[in-house]
């Protein structure tokens, strides 16, 4: 039976009596009909309510449900804002939230709320006529063939090159990659910090992931088969870099930070970073990605990011690679986890990557799994490219 049909029969009661489901989409009504089949008094909510599609309700249980019927699956951002949402004071009525998506989610969404610990959001597939909610099985990111390469380079040191790189890679791990992470720059850090790698311990039920640190000379892609992603942090002085390195970068990060001092020196050194990564290739994406963002002060932010971006509209026209990661969507904000990470160095304790839960959230694990997701998006956008000439959206 198709699902217009299905809605038929279901729907011919609850027309009369509800004048919103009028204005439901199919998706809505097909969710409705799914949750009501399994024993939830439901209801579409008015076209006024924006955080939430659907409220549900069974005796000690009410719940706000959200619904995305989109080609990508749903990423972590869209998550966090239901998340937002469910934390907010008018939503205390609410015992959980239901996410329901029609193409399912990112692995750094299961990543998310399974690190988190995160108990009152529960996530479902709507999938021929089945609401699916044990879903992660079903959703297991595809087996990557080809090697991705992303490298971490800005010519300025200091903003953040080595953090990201780690932290990047841990965010891959905990998508279920294993991760080469090649320490290009002559002082060697990361091998200071991480040793010779992390593993991640899986609380999946499968093996965990690991992330192997190695110097330039011993990574090689026939020696480490399962390891399909490998992250470059780079020195800054670009010439110390080896050109082999760099030909390879599928991405390129280019960290960077939002203060006013640094806002025409940033652009400048963003251009020049540019200029040297293009001398060697001249296909990577690369991506400016805001570090060290304070989140107390959104309408400084605000202002800062918009010179920012005008400075480097300009830049863009020269290359169309270039993008500029709105902050809004992705940025790596300050945190005190990042700040003194590596400080085992000192109180002799065990390496590992700042991810540990501080209060509520862990900032680093959020952004970096978000950052993950955008990458990932990114590399479909440019895949269907390949094929036909689309736009490319976040
Ligand atoms: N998001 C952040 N929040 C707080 N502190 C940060 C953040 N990112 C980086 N830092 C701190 O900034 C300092 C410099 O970071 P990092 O060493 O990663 O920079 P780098 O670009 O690799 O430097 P270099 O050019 O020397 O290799 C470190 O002390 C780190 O703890
Ligand atoms: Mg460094």
């Amino acid at each position: 039976m198709r699902w217009a049909e299905l809605l038929d029969v279901l729907t011919d009661s609850d027309r009369k009596r509800e004048v919103v489901l009028e204005r439901a989409t199919e998706t809505e009504r097909m969710a409705l009909f799914l949750l009501r089949r399994e024993g939830w008094a439901a209801q579409v909510t008015p076209r006024e309510i924006k955080e939430y599609d659907i409220e549900i309700l069974k005796p000690g249980a009410k719940c706000a449900v959200q619904i995305r019927n989109q080609r990508a699956k749903v990423h972590l951002g869209q998550v966090e804002k239901f998340l937002d949402f469910l934390a907010q004071p008018n939503a205390k009525n609410f015992t959980d939230g239901v996410f329901i998506s029609t193409s399912g989610f990112t692995p750094s969404v299961y990543a998310y709320l399974r690190e988190e610990k995160i108990a009152n959001l529960r996530l479902a597939i709507m999938r021929e006529h089945q609401l699916i909610f044990d879903c992660e099985k079903i959703d297991a990111s595809e087996e990557r063939e080809k090697t991705t390469y992303i490298g971490v380079f800005t010519c300025k040191g200091g903003v953040g090159k080595t953090t990201i790189s780690a932290h990047l890679a841990g965010a891959f791990a905990l998508n279920g990659y294993d991760v080469g992470l090649i320490d290009l720059d002559h002082q060697q850090n990361l091998r200071k910090i991480l040793g010779e790698g992390v593993y991640l311990s899986s609380t999946k039920g499968s093996l965990g992931s690991v992330i192997s640190v190695l110097t330039k000379d011993e990574w090689d892609e026939g020696d480490y088969k399962d390891t399909k992603i490998v992250i470059c942090d780079c020195n800054p002085e670009f010439e110390a870099n080896p050109r082999e390195y760099i030909q390879k970068f599928d991405y390129c990060l280019i960290p960077t930070t939002l203060n006013p001092l640094g806002i025409n020196k940033n652009a400048d050194v963003i251009k020049r970073t540019l200029a040297s990564i293009r001398r060697e290739n001249q296909t990577a994406e690369l991506f400016v990605l805001i570090n060290s963002l304070q989140t107390d002060e959104p309408n400084r932010n605000n202002l800062l990011n918009q010179a920012l971006q005008t400075q480097f509209k300009q830049m863009r026209e020269l290359d169309a690679r270039l993008h500029y990661i709105n902050p809004a969507d992705v940025a790596i904000r300050f945190s005190k986890q990042l700040l003194y990470w590596g400080f085992h160095l000192f109180d002799g304790s065990k390496p590992q990557l700042a991810f540990k839960t501080v209060g509520r959230y862990s900032y680093p694990r959020m952004d970096f799994l978000k950052l993950v997701d955008y990458l990932e998006l990114q590399t479909q956008v440019q895949q269907s490219k390949s094929i036909s000439a689309g736009g490319c959206t976040y």
